[in-house]
């Protein structure tokens, strides 16, 4: 994390979100701030609610309850273009481009959707002028700029990744959510990614969904643990990897996720005071 940074306001914030679907509730209650300078990774379970979370704060999904804050604004209402416009950019669990088209074309579509303007042909050049120089730029940032002329098909699954990245960047956002950009790379296209995401941590930032727990504990400045769609503990890593109910509920691995619950009743009252505990639940 950036220096002061946890002193200075955050770029962006859930407040008690919740959405439920019919009687259940995928997400409950969630708070957590991300600064910028920061990578904010979320871990949990397969249907924790993480995927969710992230479409509550991209505006693709209307939430049930509770608040998003981007920069001081709630933006709670607004839908996905405009809070993409005012500069949160996501990319998705699945892969995204457009197989056939140019790794160039990919990014400068991207950017190109970010300044929708078709009745002002007049200014077409222009608009075009600016996309040009966006993805120009989001390929040299995210070093696919060897990839330009490619068709973006014939990467390889880190390579496309990648360029989603590129995609992201291509609309100039200040914060990145990145709904686990890893799943499915080797050790070597890991590295890569993950020096990817450190080299855009100044000046963005970045909620990291992931179930790879190395990665999460080599770049993650802080961790919040979700557990049926609640926030079990929040924190650094290291008071994340020696949070007892962490540890039962999922760094053990062996255990069932369905455990958490009984680990978050187990713990001692006063544990982990560093911890952030959602309010209104046992500690
Ligand atoms: N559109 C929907 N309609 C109904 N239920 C949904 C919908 N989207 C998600 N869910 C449910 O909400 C819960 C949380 O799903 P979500 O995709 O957010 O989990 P996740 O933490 O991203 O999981 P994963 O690690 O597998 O990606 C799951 O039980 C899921 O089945
Ligand atoms: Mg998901």
């Amino acid at each position: 994390m950036a220096d002061g940074s946890a002193a200075a306001a955050p770029l962006l914030e859930a407040r008690g979100l919740g959405r439920r679907f019919g009687g259940l509730a995928a997400v409950d209650d969630v708070t957590l701030a991300v600064h910028t300078g920061e990578i904010h990774a979320v871990i949990g379970t397969n249907g924790a609610g993480k995927s969710t979370l992230v479409n509550m704060l991209s505006g693709e999904l209307a939430p049930s309850s509770g608040q998003v804050i981007f920069a001081g604004h709630d933006v709670t209402r607004w839908p996905q273009p405009r809070r993409a416009t005012a500069g949160i950019g996501r990319s998705y669990q699945r892969t995204t481009i457009f197989p056939t088209f140019s790794v160039f074309e990919n990014c400068r579509l991207s950017a190109q959707a970010m300044r929708p303007a078709p009745w002002r042909f007049w200014q077409s050049a222009q608009h075009d002028a600016h996309s040009t120089r966006a993805a120009t730029q989001a390929l040299a940032d995210t070093g696919l700029a060897a990839e330009a002329g490619r068709e973006a098909g014939t990467l390889s699954h880190g390579g496309k990744r990648q360029l989603e990245i590129a995609m992201c960047i291509a609309t100039g956002p200040k914060a990145l959510l990145l709904d686990e950009p890893l799943a499915g790379m080797g050790a070597e296209e890991t590295g890569r990614m993950l020096s990817l995401l450190e080299a855009l941590r100044p000046g963005h930032a970045i909620l990291l969904i992931e179930h790879d727990m190395d990665a999460v504990f080599r770049v993650a400045d802080r961790i919040t643990v979700m557990v049926n769609g609640a926030v079990l503990a929040s924190g650094v890593p290291e008071q994340i990897r020696s949070d007892p109910a962490v540890q039962l509920a999922y760094l053990g691995g062996n255990e069932a996720p369905t455990l958490a619950a009984e680990a978050a009743a187990l713990r001692p009252e006063g544990a982990g005071p560093s911890l952030q505990r959602p309010a209104g639940r046992p500690s």
